[in-house]
């Protein structure tokens, strides 16, 4: 595998990394920055090391579907980590990084909302993706961030959004980078510390809260009202009186 360590195409400032300089590993072009996080994983980094690349060849989206990010526009990277907590709690790590991108977000004058599981919203249309995968003693936590994406193709333009497209602001993919990892790290100890606080900040970001949903599990479609997330994480909707814990729903749609 080789290793870009010197430059970044984001126009890098190593120095401007700070603590992060040494555990940041920067890929020209990869097939998918989630897959070398995987690679390290296994071959026993250190909790916390990034995987950031310009271009991602065969970036994944959940569900199976291609994560496109334009080289240059998107920030897309993966960190990895090494959860202290018992591994049935580690779907609090959808949570985590939900909330991380919307505080780094907000930190610099955005106001995203969180759709569930873990997409974040800017105007209601897609900011940013999050993919996250379990290793054996470890997970990816992957990040797709459309920082300057000027056009998106004529499919997603009704869904997807930018930075740019919502204020014309040009945000360094760099800077923004470091605001994420370290909100990451904040959250990733708030998890295991005190995990009702980190779900009190991720429901009060809830983008569909008392909004009438659809939402699709295992193919079936259901209606109901979105009422937050639950203790776990999971999705939370209220249907004819009776609340609905979702864990694994295929889409979460507003109801037109
Ligand atoms: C989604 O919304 O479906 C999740 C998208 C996750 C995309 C990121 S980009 C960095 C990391 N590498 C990948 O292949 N996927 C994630």
């Amino acid at each position: 595998m080789r290793w870009i360590l010197s430059k970044l195409p984001m126009a890098v400032d190593r120095s401007l990394l700070g603590v992060w300089e040494k555990r940041i590993v920067i890929r020209e072009e990869t097939a998918s920055t989630n897959d070398d996080a995987m690679m390290l994983g296994r071959a026993g980094v250190a909790s916390g090391t990034i995987v950031v690349a310009e271009r991602q060849t065969s970036g994944r989206g959940r569900r199976g579907r291609v994560w496109m990010s334009a080289p240059g526009e998107a920030l897309a990277f993966t960190m990895l980590v090494r959860p202290t907590m018992p591994r049935g709690e580690w779907s609090r790590l959808s949570l985590v990084a939900g909330l991380s991108v919307a505080e780094a977000l907000e930190s610099i004058d955005y106001m995203p909302k969180l759709k569930w599981p873990n997409d974040v919203l800017l105007g209601g249309k897609k900011v940013c993706g999050i993919l996250v995968e379990a290793g054996e003693d470890f997970a990816v936590i992957g990040i797709g961030i459309n920082v300057l994406v000027r056009e998106f193709p004529e499919e997603l333009r009704e869904s997807a959004t930018s930075l740019w497209l919502t204020d014309g602001r040009v945000v360094s993919l760099q800077s923004l980078l470091v605001v994420v990892a370290q909100k990451l790290e904040e959250k990733l100890a708030q998890a295991m510390e005190d995990f009702p606080a980190l779900l009190d900040a991720v429901r009060s970001r809830c983008a569909f809260t008392g909004r009438g949903i659809r939402y699709l599990v295992h193919g079936e479609e259901r209606e109901g009202v979105m009422q937050g997330w639950g203790r776990g994480g999971e999705l939370l909707v209220e249907n004819n009186g009776v609340i609905d814990t979702v864990i694994q729903a295929d889409e979460v749609r507003l109801k037109e």
